[in-house]
């Protein structure tokens, strides 16, 4: 029988890592999830026994337990795609830009943990099985990563921004494990990360004119865990309807 491919996708209870996860079992995949909270009890697989871990990546301590605590849901298979995509993007009362001079140090810092860390020990935590089954890593980037943004803070900006710089870095260090790691930096995909006034952006700064959704993302990170990206690593790639330009 041929194996089941596996994936670990952080943030899956909702937005785009729940469509991500949608779509790995769709293709037949097992697929291992972790957030702060239960998936929802509508998800179609949220009875399933263990396939869901609960932590929460903004807590370095935490951070640190991840590794163990999903090590024994994978029950010795290989890895064949880490898509880390739990993040956050905190905002001021009114829903506005917390800049780099004012937002506490505390936040800085689980920013950091949520979008930097808990990458970084995730994928070295589980390169070996990744190299096992010749995997493929996707970073969720931003284009606040790139370009300050009108509701995105400086400390979820400057995150994305070194999780973009890992990316190409954990790249060249696990090419010759086998391992791909790639990036992708969506710009206003509608989820409920989205702030008010995101309809003022799509009439002004995206060409196409509407918001992204979740399953053109699947799709990109699709494309990157298969073997029809299998000469692409360390690429960050824009999925925005043109806002960057
Ligand atoms: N939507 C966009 O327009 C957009 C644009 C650029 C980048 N992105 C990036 O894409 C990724 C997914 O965003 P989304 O729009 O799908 O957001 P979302 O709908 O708010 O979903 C975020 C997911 O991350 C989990 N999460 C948040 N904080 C966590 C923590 N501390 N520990 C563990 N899990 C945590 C949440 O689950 P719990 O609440 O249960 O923990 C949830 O499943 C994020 O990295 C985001 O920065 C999104």
């Amino acid at each position: 029988m041929p194996e089941r491919k596996t994936a670990i996708v952080t943030g899956a209870s909702r937005g785009i890592g729940h469509a991500v996860a949608q779509r790995f079992r769709s293709l037949g995949w097992r697929v291992i999830t972790l957030s702060r909270h239960p998936l929802p009890t509508l998800c179609p697989w949220s009875t399933q026994e263990n396939t869901h871990v609960e932590l929460d990546l903004s807590d370095l301590d935490q951070i640190g337990r991840t590794v163990d605590a999903l090590r024994p849901l994978l029950g010795g298979s290989r890895l064949h795609a880490l898509v880390n995509n739990a993040g956050i993007s905190p905002k001021g009362q009114m829903g506005e830009r917390v800049n780099s001079l004012t937002t506490d140090l505390k936040v800085w810092q689980s920013m950091y943990n949520t979008n930097f860390y808990a990458p970084l020990i995730l994928t070295r935590g589980f390169a070996q099985e990744l190299s096992n089954a010749g995997g493929a890593v996707v970073n969720l980037c931003s284009i606040a990563g790139y370009r300050v943004h009108p509701f995105a803070g400086a400390a979820y900006a400057t995150s994305k921004a070194a999780l973009a710089a890992l990316t190409r870095e954990m790249a060249a260090d696990m090419a010759s494990m086998g391992v791909r790691v790639n990036a992708i930096a969506p710009g206003e995909i509608d989820t409920a990360i989205l702030s008010p006034g995101t309809d003022r952006i799509v009439q002004n700064d995206i060409p196409m004119r509407r918001l992204g959704k979740v399953d053109e993302v699947a799709d990109l990170i699709e494309f990157l865990c298969s073997e029809k990206s299998s000469y692409i690593t360390g690429a960050e790639i824009a999925i925005d309807g043109g806002q960057r330009v």
